[in-house]
């Protein structure tokens, strides 16, 4: 089977056997783009998060058969080293990384919610940011977190358009 889809803003077809397998094989193993982490392959730990349509998923546990036809973002595109996005803008501020292996995870899932939830509460994020650290990074992720909604919400205020 054919699989037809648009990773990071580029289109890719790709061809498989097996429909189920996991968005995660084709994006790391067919695509190359080793952002995207393998944690715990159960949909459990969420190293493996990325955006398809703008919803985080966990793709370890996403059939590909899915993907047809949907936007795929993977860490690679939500921002680079001279653009970053502001979550990973306020990653590197508050030096929130230790061993950095579930940190990709923890930043898509971030950018969906603040995409959902402009500015989280403590409970809000509680409650929709439940990956896991080994490192326990913790505290410093929700510092983090509010301050990319800080960032984000800065950002949205400096490109509102002026009705003058
Ligand atoms: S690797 Fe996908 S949730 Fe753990
Ligand atoms: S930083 Fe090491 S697992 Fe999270």
């Amino acid at each position: 089977m054919k699989i037809s889809m648009q990773v990071n803003g580029q289109s890719h077809v790709v061809e498989l056997t097996d429909e189920y397998t996991p968005l995660l094989w084709v994006i790391r193993d067919m695509l190359g783009l080793k952002g995207t982490k393998f944690g715990c392959g159960k949909a459990a730990c969420g190293a493996c998060t990325l955006h398809v349509d703008g919803e985080a998923v966990r793709s370890c546990s996403y059939p590909i058969k899915f993907a047809e036809g949907k936007k795929i973002t993977t860490i690679e595109g939500l921002g680079d080293a001279t653009n970053p996005h502001p979550v990973q803008q306020a990653w590197i501020e508050e030096i929130v990384p230790q061993c950095g292996y579930c940190q990709p995870g923890f930043m898509m899932a971030t950018a969906a919610l603040l995409d959902k939830i402009p500015n989280p509460t403590d409970q809000d994020i509680d409650d929709n940011i439940i990956n896991v650290c080994r490192c326990g990074t913790y505290y410093r992720m929700r510092k983090a977190i509010h301050l990319a909604a800080e960032k984000q919400s800065a950002l949205k205020t400096t490109n509102e358009p002026t009705n003058s």
